[in-house]
């Protein structure tokens, strides 16, 4: 979705901004702008199209000068994507530069207000009336304007401001869209993502809602929602450079792909202690555990699917029951929640905005929220009562890979660590489980070694109007994964169906040719879903089986096979997943979709 960047020092700040923007590419965007100040007006380049036509259009920003500047991607809600709608957005009278992440919900009527005010406006965006209304209330003091300006806007905003007025003064505001400040040498950023700042600097601010900071080169100023000064902590990042860039391989999704086996026993090592396991000081104490009576699931997409791993997982460990749901749909239905509901909000990005409002909602109900996030930091993070990080550094491709796997390890964690507490799982089960997962790394290695085998396959698939993934249990959740990895790069339809609920109705689309790939992990369900496998067969499917080295001997020739090394069947997902990431990469390549920035879709989806 949108992103902002901003630069205050003694460089270029094209250069700063151009490089800045192309780091937040991955988000998704439609248009994408600068703007600098220089000699007392703005220099602004625009594009609808991607951020190398920005480079282009300014010789690598060489053409232009200053060193006060903003920048922005725009993914479209309020008008459609077109220069005119693209940020930054001037005042008419040029003194002030807005770039806005965020909706303004109240903007229809501060617009109408403007115009009565005599104002004229150019674009159909709601970030409009922000350097409208900068400019009316500014009277030479920039902050009482920011201030005045801020007191009228009602909704959800990260900005960015400039002011011809002050050339090097940098402002940054926050409300419910995420804005962090960077601490550099002789120079001080912002961005909405720490990517975009890495390569500059490690040292960041977070700011918090209702905060506005206003930087130079040399100061940085934090007010709170009331006005006072307040006083930061900086950060340090670990993330290194290298984790931005695609380091020799085509797509950042191969890349992804390939860290997995590190990203995974990154996570692993973070909890676990000389072979037990400790998730630190979680405020979910032994007391409050015991307690626990519901888990709720809540999170959206490919973190929903990690969820829904985790309620097999979960349930079998902890015999409590377990709800997962779509964040979009639990903050709408009133669900039965207390005190002793403990419910896990999943989110790599911890940026989404319907699985944020789902945490808000279940905590006002009194339950204790234990969010699964990635980016340290971030609004899901700062809002729950504990955070399990997962280890999988930035995830830069739009379609997740890394950051399903890592949650699947942070909920067997989880499952393992609260049953140890409870006492629903037997010891052998537990040590069985403890004595596995430090191998699961390797196991992913072996498969990616052979994904060749999976480049050929894909070349079956890369024709194919329409794919079925069926699957039972955690085969099941897999399938949800799988479909939807294949769909969202490779833009070919594929859905995945529980393998006993395909009679039920979508056996009628299976017709001579029809791919359906079975998943076919869980041993004690085999001859169930071998059944399965049957009737799509004899209907005229072209069956692909996935199945764990040694687990299964089909003795029909028509049933190709995929196979992936066996592993404890509570740990299935983590291995059988990544065959299906690299049959949707290879499809997509074959087909040559834009991988790491799939049509229409945004790497962290800030509005609902
Ligand atoms: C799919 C994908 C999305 C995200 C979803 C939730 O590959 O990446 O479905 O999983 O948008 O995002 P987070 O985990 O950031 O809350």
């Amino acid at each position: 979705m949108c992103g902002i960047v901003g630069y205050t020092g003694k460089s270029s700040a094209a250069e700063f901004l151009l490089n800045g923007l192309e780091k937040l590419e991955y988000r998704g965007y439609d248009s994408a702008g600068i703007a600098v100040l220089h000699d007392k007006s703005f220099e602004i380049s625009k594009t609808i199209e991607r951020i190398e036509t920005l480079f282009a259009q300014t010789s690598n920003g060489n053409n232009i000068k200053g060193s006060l500047g903003i920048g922005h991607t725009r993914w479209a809600t309020h008008g459609a994507p077109s220069l005119e709608n693209s940020h930054p957005h001037l005042s008419n009278d040029r003194k002030f530069a807005v770039v806005h992440n965020g909706i303004i919900e109240n903007y229809s009527v501060l617009k109408q207000e403007l115009i009565d005010d005599g104002f004229q406006f150019t674009s159909e965006t709601d970030t409009e009336v922000i350097p409208m209304l900068l400019q009316k209330y500014y009277k030479g003091d920039i902050k009482a304007a920011v201030t005045a300006t801020l007191k009228k806007l009602e909704g959800s905003f990260a900005l960015g401001i400039i002011c011809a007025d002050s050339p090097e003064t940098l402002i940054a505001a926050k409300r419910f869209s995420p804005l962090i400040l960077g601490i550099g040498e002789n120079c001080n950023l912002v961005a909405s993502d720490v990517t975009a700042l890495v390569s500059h600097t490690k040292n960041v601010i977070y700011l918090e809602d209702g905060e506005t900071a206003f930087l130079t080169p040399a100061s940085v100023e934090i007010y709170d929602s009331e006005g006072a000064m307040a006083n930061k902590r900086i950060s340090v990042i670990d993330w290194d450079i290298s984790s931005a860039q695609k380091s020799g391989y085509d797509h950042f999704m191969m890349k992804e792909i390939m860290e997995q086996p590190d990203c995974v026993k990154k996570t692993l090592e973070s909890y676990n202690k000389n072979g037990e396991i400790t998730l630190g000081n979680i405020k979910l104490t032994e007391q409050k555990l015991k307690k626990i009576n519901k888990i709720e699931i809540v999170a959206c997409g490919s973190a929903y699917h990690a969820g829904a791993v985790g309620k097999y997982v979960l349930e079998e460990l902890l015999r409590i029951p377990v709800n997962v749901e779509l964040a979009s749909e639990f903050r709408y239905r009133n669900p039965i929640i207390d005190s002793n509901t403990l419910t896990v909000v999943i989110s790599q990005s911890g940026e989404t905005a319907d699985s944020l409002a789902a945490l808000k909602e279940a905590k006002k109900m009194g339950s204790h929220i234990l969010a699964v996030v990635n980016v340290v930091g971030s609004s899901i993070a700062k809002a729950a009562d504990d955070v399990l990080y997962t280890r999988a550094g930035p995830e830069i491709a739009v379609a997740t890979t890394k950051g399903y796997s890592t949650q699947l390890i942070v909920l067997y964690l989880l499952g393992i660590w609260a049953a140890n507490i409870l006492g629903t799982a037997n010891k052998e089960q537990l040590k069985a489980l403890n004595d596995e997962l430090p191998l699961i790394p390797q196991k992913i290695s072996k498969i990616l070694s052979q994904k060749s085998l999976i480049q050929d396959i894909a070349q079956d698939f890369a024709n194919a109007k329409s794919i079925f993934f069926i699957g039972r249990n955690i085969d099941y959740a897999v399938s949800l994964e799988a479909s939807l990895k294949l769909k969202e790069i490779s833009y070919i339809h594929s859905e995945a169906y529980a393998a006993g609920e395909l009679k039920h109705g979508t056996i009628s689309l299976i017709e001579d040719g029809t791919p359906v790939v079975a998943l076919c992990g869980c041993k004690r369900l085999h001859d169930k879903t071998l059944s399965n496998i049957k009737e799509v067969g004899a209907r005229g499917a072209r069956v692909l089986a996935c199945v764990a080295d040694r687990d299964f001997n089909f003795k029909d020739d028509k049933i190709k096979t995929l196979n992936f090394p066996a592993t404890n069947p509570l740990l299935i997902a983590s291995l059988e997943v990544i065959p299906f990431q690299l049959l949707a990469y290879y499809v997509a390549l074959q087909n040559g979709c834009d991988i790491d920035k799939p049509r229409n879709l945004a790497k962290s989806v800030t509005v609902e």
